[in-house]
């Protein structure tokens, strides 16, 4: 019996179609059926932040995310974002910058976090307090780097923004 759903979306910035078992996760189709490995798995249990992707404009984490879900939404990837070929974005910028990334393994999912707080603040024309960026990245864990340098990139997203 053929139970694929074919669900239609736009995934980083290009409508997609893909058919998908019903309890598919969100990760599991980027990462395997669409060869997207940026998004990271590492808990697989909504703990670590690892595999955060950003949905109509939230952070979510696709571990927890059924793909059937994304049917008619707005999907970004890390793919999605600055790399060697196209121009970084400015969570990307600073995240360099500030030296916010030791073995790597957390960062696509913290520069997406980032990205979607900032998009949202920037849209209500708010800069955060340093304690809101803390409590915005406190689903995304980091082994390494001791959170300093993150918060500072996160922080310096906001360099240019108006006070
Ligand atoms: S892998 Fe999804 S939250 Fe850890
Ligand atoms: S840079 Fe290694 S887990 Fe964050």
């Amino acid at each position: 019996m053929n139970n694929l759903i074919e669900i239609k979306f736009r995934l980083n910035g290009k409508e997609t179609k893909v058919k998908v078992k019903p309890a598919l996760l969100l990760i599991d189709m980027l990462r395997d059926e669409l060869k997207l490995k940026g998004t990271k798995p590492g808990c697989l249990e909504g703990e670590c932040g690892a595999c955060t992707v950003i949905i109509d404009g939230d952070a979510i984490n696709s571990c927890m995310y059924l793909a059937i879900n994304a049917d008619g939404k707005e999907v970004t990837t890390i793919e999605g974002l600055g790399s060697q070929d196209n121009p970084l974005e400015l969570v990307q910028e600073k995240m360099l910058e500030h030296g916010a990334v030791q073995c790597g393994f957390c960062s696509s999912g913290v520069i997406m976090t980032i990205k979607a707080f900032s998009d949202k603040m920037k849209a209500s024309g708010k800069t955060p307090t340093r304690e809101e960026l803390k409590k915005s990245l406190e689903g995304n864990l980091c082994r390494c780097t001791g959170y300093v340098k993150i918060i500072d990139a996160a922080e310096a997203v906001y360099d240019d923004q108006p006070s």
